[in-house]
């Protein structure tokens, strides 16, 4: 009897627990760090309350990523109890600590108030920055990871709650500590604080990411370390295989808080973004594999290397070799111990990385075309965005485009003024990842590869006729030699073509307002065969279309001359997928409410193979070939051909 009251007891607790974990979860799209009220932190640190995390020391094998095992007591549990992983592990509360026993001051700095816009004085205590992860225990629980705490409910019957949870860490250049929460986001209470942990070397240089460099024999290699150039000099040792190895220099960028636009980017989401680095490995021969390895001159004469890598130089521009090519946009991060709510917030951003580091092999430079880590200016969660994606941009170029997400924010010079970038305006995006730009806020940039070239748009700045934009696209588009480089693309986050998502149907335009208006003159006139868009987070893909008319009946198999082009949206990389509207146009030819990718395979000059696979099982949804010469196109050239008025 007793038995079965206890177990009665057990399945309403859980119950209860389940269904008040649920009710954190944000409806979608909302960055988990900033549901969390922070700045209104209380302190009821409790003496029988403990939470310990092992290893203590990481990385002694020269790992970047480690799991960690979190021991918790509590005597307390309530059902809205959380952890924060804070990083540097000293976050900051300025206030003495009363323990039975001793007396603790923890504090960051000797500031008794948190960075503020405003000239407003914030409440004591102060913890002044987001943690860099977040987990509410009863979501690992209903999401079925961490299950140890499921396995020692018996001690919540007790009033004595134990459990132990899993945490992955990546190295980001500072100790971490654990810290228990209670009374949920939106009003935290500090029940207990962990010791600190750390890697071996915090500042070792690690996530290399991969990019064309400006000119077509040069790729860069961007890094991040904690070493400044006062301290060690920044090179990447690199070469062919099995052969003596050269060394390039790097150049080092870094910023302050005040270099960002607001908050979070310059209040709780700030995190020292360390040092940046960039080597451009240059006169590269086409199609060669190389090693390389990043590395810092201390002072005293010795190296920090990283591990090696190895990547294959690009090809010649018009180079007839096999090409393959990804883009798709969206994609975010997620946490692989379940922690930041990562089946909710980026809920594909995993299986698609997943399904490109298989298929890495088979895969030649990636186009994330805008929403890169929705960090929303919470900026450990580029570091972490960086550590995800790094076996694919470590081995092959990753090419970015710039997404609201990145740069919006009122009155930086933004196309649109919303928030969206979290106070970031573009400047993580600008220094995280390498493009061929001299300006990069100007994040407009031809990038040719073998028998492509893509053009690359900036929707988070004005693109339309007369402005400076819209000459470089007209200039991209016109001054590629089709004969050598017959696949012509135009990428932008944006939808500037066509979309059958709801909000755009709703106001009657298949499109973001604007967006084609002056642009399609241009891919008509220069024969652009494909356009890329993301920020709808879903698949389609258009006919081959000119001013809302598709230019042909055929659906799988294009030959010979075409006078339209073919749109695609592939922003199903990871984010919250986007509805599609009821209605159904002619010119939408393959839909999927579901994330996925695109891969384009270019045999040679006049076969290419399009497909969309899904990120969940990387299987071909949607596909199509191309087929033709590019005589109609040549006779075009120099000064591109005339518009045709009406689709035929
Ligand atoms: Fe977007």
């Amino acid at each position: 009897m007793k038995m079965g009251l206890m177990l009665l007891k057990l399945i309403i607790v859980c119950l209860l627990w389940v269904n008040l974990g649920l009710s954190h979860r944000p409806l979608g799209g909302e960055q988990p760090l900033s549901n969390i009220n922070i700045l209104s932190t209380s302190l009821a640190l409790h003496p029988h309350a403990s939470i310990n995390a092992s290893p203590v020391l990481l990385g002694l094998k020269g790992e970047d990523t480690e799991w960690v095992d979190v021991k918790l007591w509590s005597p307390n549990p309530s059902s809205d109890d959380w952890i924060g992983v804070f990083s540097p592990a000293k976050f900051k509360y300025d206030l003495l600590l009363i323990w039975p026993y001793s007396l603790y001051r923890l504090a960051c700095g000797s500031s008794s108030s948190c960075y503020s816009e405003a000239d407003v004085k914030d409440q004591q205590p102060y913890i002044c920055s987001a943690p860099i992860k977040v987990l509410i225990i009863m979501e690992a629980v209903h999401a079925q990871v961490n299950l140890h705490v499921c396995k020692h409910h018996q001690f919540w019957l007790h009033q004595d709650w134990k459990a132990t949870l899993r945490f992955q860490l990546i190295n980001q250049r500072a100790d971490f500590s654990f810290a228990l929460f209670s009374g949920g986001l939106s009003n935290p209470t500090l029940v207990a604080v962990s010791h600190s942990i750390s890697f071996a070397n915090p500042k070792a240089p690690l996530y290399p990411r991969l990019a064309l460099g400006k000119s077509r024999d040069e790729i860069t290699v961007t890094w991040t370390s904690g070493y400044s150039i006062d301290e060690a000099v920044p090179l990447v040792e690199w070469g062919f295989p099995d052969s003596i190895p050269k060394q390039a220099p790097a150049g080092t960028l870094t910023f302050t808080r005040n270099t960002l636009c607001g908050a979070p980017a310059r209040t709780v989401g700030w995190r020292d973004p360390g040092f940046i680095h960039t080597s451009f490995l240059k006169d590269l021969w086409p199609n060669r594999p190389y090693m390389y390895r990043l590395g810092h001159l201390l002072s005293n004469g010795s190296y920090v290397w990283s591990k090696k890598y190895t990547f294959k130089a690009p090809p010649y521009p018009g180079q007839d070799s096999l090409q393959r090519v990804i883009v798709f946009g969206d994609m975010g991060k997620a946490e692989r111990d379940g922690s930041n709510e990562y089946s909710n917030y980026q809920p594909g951003s995993l299986n698609t990385t997943d399904q490109l580091i298989k298929d890495i092999n088979d895969i030649d430079i990636v186009f994330h075309i805008g929403d890169i880590t929705y960090a929303n200016g919470y900026l450990s969660q580029w570091d972490q965005f960086t550590s995800q994606v790094e076996p694919i941009a470590s081995a092959v170029p990753y090419m970015i485009a710039s997404g609201n997400h990145e740069r919006d924010w009122p009155n930086s010079g933004s196309f649109y003024d919303g928030v969206d970038s979290g106070g970031e305006c573009g400047v993580l995006a600008q220094t995280m990842f390498y493009v061929p730009i001299e300006n990069r806020d100007k994040f407009w940039y031809k990038a040719d590869y073998g028998m492509f070239r893509f053009c690359i748009a900036d929707t988070e700045h004005d693109w339309r006729e007369g402005t400076e934009q819209y000459k470089f696209i007209e200039h991209c588009l016109s001054t590629v030699d089709r004969q050598k480089q017959p696949w012509l693309i135009f990428a932008a986050h944006r939808v500037l073509g066509y979309s059958s998502d709801k909000w755009y149907g709703l106001e009657g335009s298949f499109e973001e307002p604007m967006g084609r208006e002056g642009l399609q003159k241009l891919w008509q006139r220069y024969k652009v065969d494909m356009a890329f868009y993301g920020h709808v987070h879903n698949y389609e893909r258009s006919c081959p279309i000119y001013q809302n008319q598709c230019v042909t009946s055929e659906k799988s198999y294009y030959s010979g001359t075409v006078n339209g082009t073919i749109h695609v949206v592939a922003g199903g990389g990871g984010s919250h997928l986007s509805e599609f509207g009821q209605l159904n146009t002619k010119w939408s030819l393959h839909k999927d409410f579901d994330h996925g990718f695109v891969k384009l395979t270019a045999f040679n000059h006049s076969s290419l193979l399009f497909e969309y696979k899904k990120s969940r099982d990387g299987n071909v949804y949607d596909s199509f070939t191309i087929s033709r010469d590019y005589r109609d196109v040549l006779a075009c050239i120099p000064d591109g051909c005339e518009p045709t008025t009406s689709a035929s």
